[in-house]
């Protein structure tokens, strides 16, 4: 275990650990994952990755259980979104093995910085995968190296499990209706800033809507948007957000507790109808919304400043199974091994 951190003021930020992994993939070929502390790759000036951003990247967590046990979360899930995002942008997918194989390297090379039981905090890994293709005409590289970065994150509600608030963004779009929004494509969050950050400036986290005609909730910041109505388990359908983990997994859950679950357009004047609202993703698994600010129409919508009884009952039943306390009949952790 590293004894200079200070588990509890991690957040979301980079903490360097000991090793990458790194696997390149050249004429097709995909060497085996191997571990280096050299924390800075080179990269051919002419590659397709910095010419045209062909450049996709996931993120998961390993948690340590109460009983001590190492978890990964639905690793392969993550692969498979990583081949779709490379695939839509022509590149070569790495295939699930490599994936996995070069994820559980990192996560043994790094085992001392998986944060204790009781903190909270999980390891987190960030796979990147870049074209590494030299051309200069616009066109695809097939060759690239996918690279696992792993450091150690805070727990997303150190205190108490709380609500955030957000405000509706009709002025930038951050994906085109069937442009790259349903992939982990880097671009689509570079195109996300200028909002994220104006919001936050504000004082709010951003809802963007389609960018299409902007009535509809498309995304909350980098999370899937969650409405409870009644006893239905509301999200979005869209073809520029990302298909998240998180909300997959929670409407499992919502089904297996009697809930309707339905994906649909949803408008924004809908938020007036619903009893609890949330964003959802691996960072924090459920971000309650305490109201929602639509600047257009000088209208706030309010869910009250606790997380309300559906949300906290989704939130707590996944971490639960993460963290090893309730049993995962789903499959979805997978325990590791680690070698004294
Ligand atoms: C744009 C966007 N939407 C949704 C999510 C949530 O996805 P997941 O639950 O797989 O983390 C993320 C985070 O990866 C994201 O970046």
């Amino acid at each position: 275990m590293i004894q200079n951190i200070d588990w509890s003021k991690l957040s979301f930020h980079y903490t360097e650990t000991d090793y990458i992994v790194r696997s390149a993939c050249k004429d097709g070929i995909w060497e085996e994952p191997y571990a280096t502390k050299d924390k800075t790759i080179q990269i051919h000036v002419a590659s397709t990755g910095l010419q045209y951003g062909q450049q996709v990247f996931e993120g998961l967590k390993a948690f340590r259980g109460v009983d001590g046990k190492v978890r990964v979360f639905r690793m392969q899930e993550n692969a498979r979104r990583m081949a779709r995002s490379a695939e839509g942008l022509m590149m070569t997918p790495p295939p699930e093995d490599i994936f996995c194989r070069a994820i559980l390297l990192a996560l043994k090379k790094n085992i001392d910085y998986l944060p204790p039981y009781e903190t909270g905090a999980t390891l987190y890994f960030r796979p990147i995968l870049i074209a590494t293709t030299h051309e200069i005409s616009v066109a695809p590289g097939k060759d690239c190296e996918l690279i696992i970065v792993a450091t150690p994150i805070g727990a997303y509600f150190p205190g108490k499990f709380h609500c955030t608030p957000f405000i509706v963004e009709r002025h930038v779009d951050r994906a085109a209706p069937f442009g790259t929004g349903t992939w982990k494509v880097g671009g689509n969050y570079g195109a996300s800033f200028r909002a994220t950050e104006a919001a936050h400036a504000k004082g709010y986290d951003c809802m963007f809507t389609d960018a299409k005609t902007h009535k509809y909730i498309d995304e909350c910041s980098a999370a899937n948007f969650i409405g409870i109505k009644g006893n239905e388990y509301l999200t979005p359908r869209s073809s520029a957000i990302l298909p998240s983990i998180t909300n997959d997994s929670l409407i499992t859950l919502a089904k297996e507790m009697g809930m309707k679950v339905t994906r649909r357009h949803i408008r924004v004047e809908e938020l007036a109808e619903m009893d609890e609202a949330a964003a959802c993703g691996t960072a924090c698994v459920i971000s309650p919304i305490g109201k929602v600010y639509d600047p257009d129409k000088d209208i706030t919508y309010h869910f009250g400043d606790k997380p309300g009884p559906v949300l906290s009952r989704l939130y707590h039943a996944l971490k639960d199974i993460q963290y090893g306390r309730s049993p995962d009949t789903h499959n979805w952790t997978e325990i590791v091994e680690i070698p004294e």
